[in-house]
């Protein structure tokens, strides 16, 4: 019988391919869905596929669709839960319906996944493989509670290739990049600099300030810094440039979906630029109800796609109410960048709501006068309540 492994060639993954095997006399097949992950990261995957002979190595492009029809979603609705973007969050129920595809052309009777059971990893693939198919699903690290000793012993054991650094658990595609395990496990430790990769410190990062322009249609941008391009380019860019001036990082105390809390460190300087300026952007196209409405919408929608509830119909509801909102948020905002802080400058809409000659106190044409019978009746409640007890 065959089960389809969703594999990345890291520590967890490749180990499963020898259980699935020895323990639980399957052929793998191994998928490794790109959604974004470094080249070598892929060609890793390509190697110790090879490398531990597994029945067949697939590799999925699906960077563009991940691109256009999960992040365009999460920068339209300004999705951080706990102000992380949620890179790994968007990116799983994209990458459970590719497993899934191959799963339906190899004939398996099973999918698999290297999560292991204190994660909400585990959540997300398996709440869409239940969904979406009636796959069996086999969780190796989970079943077998292993820890990840006992995993790196297994490895050696059975000559797993592991890449020299197994310290850190490390999940990156283009929306991000999650960093855990180890010494960064317990609050008391700071994060050691080494860590990062796509970000510079506040010491390191450039020491003049950069202004980048970002132009949206509809909630989505579709140039940076003038230049036009698809999404995807637009986030690369977005990372490289947010990443040289030190924004994106974070390092949190997360609230996991089992009730665990946990240290996790983000790397996500293209996400925080694209959102900031998104956001400044809506402040001047969106009514006030809309923008409180929006900021309610945009905690659910984020409480959601966390907590592996991607198929429930409330997330498609939002969808809509996102994407009709988002029809006049169009236009252009220059984001000021500067050693890990981002503010916006300046901001323009065809559909601004907001009029310098209704603002201004230089103007005759509105009188102030009006306002005085407005005021008399404002909280009218409130002063009848005060009075009540005089
Ligand atoms: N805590 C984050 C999340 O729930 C990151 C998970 C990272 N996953 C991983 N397999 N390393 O989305
Ligand atoms: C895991 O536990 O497999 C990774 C972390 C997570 O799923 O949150």
């Amino acid at each position: 019988d065959k089960v389809v492994l969703a594999f990345s060639g890291g520590l967890d993954t490749t180990v499963c391919v020898k259980l699935l095997e020895e323990k639980y006399n399957y052929e793998v097949i191994t998928v490794c869905v790109d959604v974004g992950q470094p080249e070598d990261e892929l060609e890793k995957s390509q190697n110790s596929a090879d490398n531990i002979n597994t029945g067949k190595h697939y590799i999925i492009d699906a960077k563009e669709e991940f691109a256009n029809d999960y992040i365009s979603k999460g920068i339209k609705a300004n999705a951080e839960y706990e102000g992380y973007p949620l890179s790994t969050a968007l990116a799983r129920p994209l990458i459970a319906l590719k497993i899934i595809e191959v799963a339906d052309k190899e004939g398996a009777v099973a999918i698999a996944h290297g999560c292991t059971g204190k994660g909400n990893d585990q959540f997300r693939f398996e709440s869409i493989i239940n969904a979406m198919s009636d796959y069996k699903i086999i969780a190796p690290i989970r079943e077998l509670n292993l820890t990840r000793t006992e995993e790196v012993k297994y490895a050696k054991e059975h000559n797993l290739p592991l890449s020299s650094d197994k310290r850190y658990s490390v999940d990156e595609n283009i929306w991000g990049r999650s960093i855990e395990g180890d010494i960064l496990e317990d609050p008391k430790n700071e994060a050691p600099e080494n860590i990062y990769a796509w970000t510079a410190s506040s010491e390191d990062a450039k020491d003049t300030p950069e202004k980048i322009s970002i132009e949206f249609e509809e909630g989505i941008p579709i140039a940076i810094n003038g230049k036009m391009m698809p999404l995807i380019d637009i986030i690369r860019e977005a990372n490289k440039i947010a990443g040289e001036n030190g924004v994106g990082r974070v390092d949190t105390i997360e609230n996991r979906m089992i009730g665990l809390k946990s240290r996790e460190i983000y790397e996500v300087p293209g996400a925080k630029l694209l959102i900031n300026a998104h956001k400044a952007l809506e402040e001047l196209v969106l009514t006030t109800s809309e923008l409180r409405f929006a900021e309610y919408m945009s905690t659910l929608y984020a409480d959601l796609v966390y907590g592996a509830l991607w198929q429930e119909p409330l997330k498609e509801d939002l969808d809509q109410a996102f994407d009709n909102m988002q029809r006049r948020v169009c236009g252009k905002v220059v984001m000021k960048l500067f050693k890990g802080s981002i503010h916006p400058l300046t901001r323009e809409s065809d559909f601004s709501l907001h009029s310098v000659d209704q603002i201004t106190f230089e103007d005759k044409e509105t009188d102030q006068r009006e306002v005085e019978g407005m005021i008399k009746y404002h909280g009218i409640q409130a002063a009848n309540f005060q009075k009540l007890n005089q």
